[in-house]
């Protein structure tokens, strides 16, 4: 299993990071166009190897894509961040630029290849993957969900006072501060929903927390965060390279499901080998129908900036 991460960064690296440790690619290609820094990363990585025990072989390539040849996957973590103050919509010029070339180079050397794109506006690059490259639906995939829910599971966690590996949660839609749908009525605690546990004032803070969470921390670090969207990458990468039919929620290409079309958005899906297996289509209340509907023409209009 041959996995290529392209940008190493603050979110490049650390999801080949938790790739290598893990122990479950062969090789992993990390690629940056900043010379040598891609190479100096892997290095480092590699010697990490024998201190955490794992096998994986890191290797880093300046620009050159021949080294990424006959990957299954590849992950597109290329581009700016946000700053303090911007919301990821105000990424979109100079990032659009560098998905496209970046995905079209990765398929020309990996025509099989797995695109999992992280790149913000995440939807829209997820899009506008899915445009230039002309791959199937189930060979793009957007990481925002997997991200999101593991924010809200955290705070849901703090709320509850209850330790994570008790709780359960989701968060669909567009990842955005305003566009996240946390499906505050699905979350439980062993099955049981939190709002028996939590009055829903409370609730409604968590929800807002979560839907901030990726600006609170851009708040503190002056950068965004790489932690958990690495591990989020990673878990997804992992779910693809084991076959694991594990359910996340991914930006996926709709076609009628949820009732929406033409638009690359957080829903549940099944990934295993083939990437997106199944989109799972779940029941939502009326209220959070409206919140999707609402966040889905908040994507299309950032997908509407795209010259595709
Ligand atoms: N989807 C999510 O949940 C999520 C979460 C966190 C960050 N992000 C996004 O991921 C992206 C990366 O964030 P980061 O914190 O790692 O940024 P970063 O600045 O630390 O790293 C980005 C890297 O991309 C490289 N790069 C730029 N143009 C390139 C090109 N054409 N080819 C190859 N490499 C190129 C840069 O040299 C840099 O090393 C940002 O757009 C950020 O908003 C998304």
């Amino acid at each position: 299993m041959k996995v290529t991460v392209v940008g190493a960064g603050a979110v490049g690296a650390s999801c080949a990071e938790y790739i290598a440790i893990k122990d479950f690619a062969s090789e992993v290609v990390i690629l940056d166009i900043k010379e040598g820094y891609a190479e100096g990363k892997a290095m480092d990585l590699m010697q990490t190897a024998s201190l955490n025990g794992f096998d994986t072989k890191i290797t880093g390539s300046t620009s050159d894509y021949a080294k990424t040849a006959g990957s299954d996957i590849a992950v597109i973590t290329s581009g700016i961040p946000r700053k303090p103050g911007m919301t990821r919509e105000e990424l979109i010029g100079i990032n659009a630029g560098i998905v496209k070339t970046v995905a079209m180079s990765l398929i020309e050397h990996s025509p099989n290849v797995i695109l999992i794109v992280v790149s913000n506006p995440m939807d829209t690059m997820t899009y506008l993957a899915h445009k230039v490259t002309g791959l199937p639906k189930n060979r793009i995939i957007g990481m925002g969900g997997a991200l999101d829910s593991a924010r809200f599971k955290y705070r849901l966690a703090e709320a509850l006072e209850a330790p994570i590996s008790d709780i359960d949660g989701m968060v669909i839609g567009g990842h955005s501060d305003t566009g996240m749908v946390p499906l505050a009525s699905h979350a439980t605690r062993n099955s049981i929903k939190v709002s028996e546990f939590i009055k829903e004032d409370r609730l409604q803070q968590v929800v807002e927390d979560t839907k901030v969470g990726g600006a609170t921390l851009t708040k503190l670090l002056g950068t965004s965060a790489w932690y958990a969207p690495g591990a989020a990458v990673s878990a997804l990468v992992q779910a693809i390279a084991c076959d694991q039919k594990k359910m996340f929620p991914c930006s996926t290409f709709l076609e009628g499901e949820y009732g929406l079309n033409d638009i690359c958005i957080g829903v549940p899906v099944i990934l295993g080998k083939n990437g997106i297996e199944k989109i799972v289509d779940i029941p939502l209340s009326d209220a959070e129908k409206a919140k999707m509907k609402e966040s889905a023409e908040g994507v299309s209009k950032t997908n509407g900036l795209l010259d595709v």
